[in-house]
């Protein structure tokens, strides 16, 4: 079993390389299958949820050739089965964009009914509604959505809710229907544009991606292209939060600064330093940090990703602040784990309110799911003292070599697989 065992006390201090969004290529590698061509994708990032989604791609019969870590050639052409099912597909959450994107190109699809963390009840009634208005039939069976279309005809959508993967979900079907769809009240997140600018790049008709309204006119088919994955804000906005709550000073590269916004500005609210350049920002935490006000909203807004994260900030705040978590309402299941640290948080309902300490104490803690695993770690370096983080395979999903790119920047962490590593890494650093 991995664990992570961090010494901490160390600010963080130099550069980190930001990985392609995985939210994004989860929905760009979907994408390619649409296309009887060969697609080729780069800036991926090198995490277990994408690399799932290779191997059922795969395994339905695309051409898939992995020209390294980074990037991966996608021929849909010779795609035998419109059926994706293993158990690893099962478990994370955007298996259902084959869903969207076989039922556009073929007509029908069958996948699971989607994993992912358990962050809160995560329905996808608004997926299937959007798949119903083009005109396929859904059914629900054994665990698998099955979908059926004589023919996909584009219609006027209106979701009743903000929702990423529905977006996105929706916009691949309508790629290939005929005729034009329209869908309002839509999320207009980063990656919703990018797999918008990727379907357009392999010929689609897709006009409006990052406002509330989408406009798809339907095209007969997609060709072979070639897209780089857009930066991961979270992950950089995870190092920005690093920054500041290790009172460090790190230059986080490979960054589109405008989808930091909604981030930089909490961070100058708690007292931190943002300077912004082309595509880098560089965070300097502050001796104190200031109590403040988050509440988690669809882009612009503060994402529910960076929720945990910024969590660890109020909790070392020099005063009383609050988190209102908007979208999914299991998400400060972090709460316990912080609290074996020294974090003074009560939560009620949706809201979180944070009583600041000075310092947390390292304890044995649990990764639980991928972004509050994220937030516990840099909690960890911030703490005096040893902690330990069970349930790394979370934060695997959606961080590359996490802990590689914090010892960089000066962290005492190492992945380990046995106590006796434990040990050894405890004998080391002292
Ligand atoms: C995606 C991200 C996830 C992020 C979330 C919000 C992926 C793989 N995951 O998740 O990391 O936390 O966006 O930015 O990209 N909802 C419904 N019905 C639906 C769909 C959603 O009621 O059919 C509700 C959800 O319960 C939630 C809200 O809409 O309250 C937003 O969810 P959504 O944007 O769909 O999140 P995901 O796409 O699952």
């Amino acid at each position: 079993m991995e664990r992570y065992i961090i010494k901490g006390g160390t600010p963080l201090v130099g550069e980190v390389e930001i990985s392609g969004a995985k939210n994004a290529a989860l929905g760009i590698l979907a994408a390619a299958v649409m296309a009887d061509e060969p697609v080729a994708i780069d800036n991926l990032p090198d995490v277990s949820d994408i690399n799932v989604l290779i191997d059922a791609i795969s395994e339905v019969g695309a051409n898939v050739v992995r020209d390294s870590r980074h990037s991966v050639k996608i021929n849909g052409g010779t795609i035998t089965s419109t059926k994706a099912d293993n158990e690893y597909i099962k478990k994370i959450r955007a298996s259902y964009y084959l869903l969207g994107a076989f039922l556009g190109k073929f007509k029908r699809a069958e996948v699971p009914l989607p994993g992912g963390c358990n962050i809160g009840s995560r329905p996808i009634d608004q997926h299937l509604k959007g798949f119903k208005a083009l005109g396929a039939e859904i059914k629900i069976e054994h665990g698998m959505i099955i979908a059926n279309a004589e023919e996909l005809t584009g219609n006027h959508i209106f979701f009743d809710v903000v929702s990423v993967g529905a977006t996105i979900n929706v916009m691949l079907a309508a790629a290939l229907a005929k005729g034009n769809t329209v869908l309002e009240n839509v999320a207009k997140e980063p990656h919703v544009v990018d797999i918008a600018n990727m379907l357009n790049s392999m010929g689609a008709n897709i006009k409006g991606a990052g406002t509330d309204v989408i406009r798809i006119k339907g095209v007969e088919k997609l060709h072979g292209t070639e897209y780089s994955v857009i930066p991961d804000q979270i992950e950089a906005g995870t190092f920005m939060l690093a920054a500041a709550i290790t009172k460090g000073d790190i230059l986080v590269k490979n960054v589109i600064p405008k989808h930091l916004e909604a981030i930089t500005a909490k961070l100058y609210e708690i007292g931190a330093t943002v300077e912004e350049y082309d595509d880098s920002v560089r965070v300097k935490g502050n001796e104190v940090i200031k109590p403040t006000h988050v509440r988690t909203l669809p882009y612009p807004g503060f994402p529910t990703d960076m929720q945990p994260q910024m969590a660890v900030a109020l909790a070392l705040a020099d005063g009383t602040s609050t988190v209102t978590e908007n979208l999914f309402e299991n998400r400060f299941k972090y709460v316990d784990e912080l609290t074996k640290m020294g974090a003074s948080i009560k939560v009620e309902s949706n809201i979180a309110v944070f009583e600041g300490i000075k310092e947390f104490t390292g304890a044995e803690v649990n990764a639980l799911d991928l972004r509050a695993g994220a937030a516990l770690v840099i909690a960890g370096i911030a703490a005096k003292g040893f902690t330990t983080i069970e349930s790394v395979h979370y934060i695997k999903r959606g961080y590359e070599m996490l802990e590689k790119k914090l010892q960089k920047l000066g962290a005492q962490i190492e992945l380990t697989s046995s106590d006796k590593e434990i040990q050894k890494f405890k004998l080391k650093v002292g």
